[in-house]
């Protein structure tokens, strides 16, 4: 089979990495911003249009205030070193989630990098920030209301692919495979529609051990996969 032309990654197990040297669950989610950037470098490698990432949760908001505050921190100072490296390579920055509930000085400085690479289209990178699939579900149900009583939607016309209009990731592709690092098999609240055929690859390797070679194994992984899509082969 053919690569993925979307990948879609739960960055797992920054805090157990933290743990087992006896530093702070932040100085994990620092490192794991350094396999960000390999992981980048690597789809590009590997010529894959679409990569989207798990920063930040909805439930997330429930961890110490602390840890929000570092990891929304560590978003900024992201956004504010890499941008450069966004726009020297030709990405293109997107984002799904309630992000208007973000900080305002991160809100503006996703919105302010959105404006920048907005014409790229080496790759497509997609934070999931604030995100929820469940939230976005009722996000899109509420403007599929509003615009039904309105009347610019017909209920009866509705179907999946004009459901998924109205959907964050209207923009993006379903993804093909979705990468969850650190031994864990959930989905945990993401794309839970979008990644309805979605190959699942999961690696017991914690998101800061996560390297350019682990990710080029789960993408061979892939191509050796058959995909039926509720058919027969
Ligand atoms: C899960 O590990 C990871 C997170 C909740 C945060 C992921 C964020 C980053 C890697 C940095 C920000 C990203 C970008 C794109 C700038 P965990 O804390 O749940 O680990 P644990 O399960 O071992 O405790």
């Amino acid at each position: 089979m053919e690569i993925p032309k979307h990948v879609a990654i739960i960055m797992d197990g920054n805090g157990r990495w933290a743990k087992e040297r006896n530093l702070t669950r932040l100085a994990g989610h620092n490192e794991g911003i350094k396999t960000v950037k390999k992981v980048i470098e690597a789809a590009i490698k590997n010529k894959i249009p679409y990569l989207t990432l798990y920063a930040f949760s909805s439930e997330n908001w429930n961890r110490p205030k602390e840890e929000v505050n570092g990891l929304m921190s560590l978003l900024n100072n992201f956004l504010e070193k890499e941008l450069q490296l966004l726009i020297e390579n030709k990405i293109q920055l997107k984002t799904i989630g309630r992000i208007q509930e973000l900080p305002k000085a991160t809100y503006q400085r996703i919105e302010d990098a959105k404006e920048k690479t907005a014409g790229f289209n080496q790759l497509t990178l997609t934070i999931a920030l604030n995100y929820s699939s469940q939230n976005e579900i009722v996000d899109a149900v509420k403007d599929i209301v509003k615009d039904a009583k309105e009347n610019t939607l017909s209920i009866e016309e509705l179907d999946y692919p004009k459901l998924a209009t109205y959907l964050d990731t209207k923009d993006l592709p379903d993804p093909d495979l979705i990468i969850r690092t650190s031994g864990e098999y959930r989905l945990s609240n993401f794309l839970l529609l979008q990644s309805a055929y979605a190959e699942i690859y999961t690696s017991p390797i914690y998101w800061p051990d996560f390297n350019q070679s682990h990710f080029t194994k789960a993408i061979n992984q892939f191509t050796q996969r058959e995909r039926r899509f509720g058919n027969i082969s």
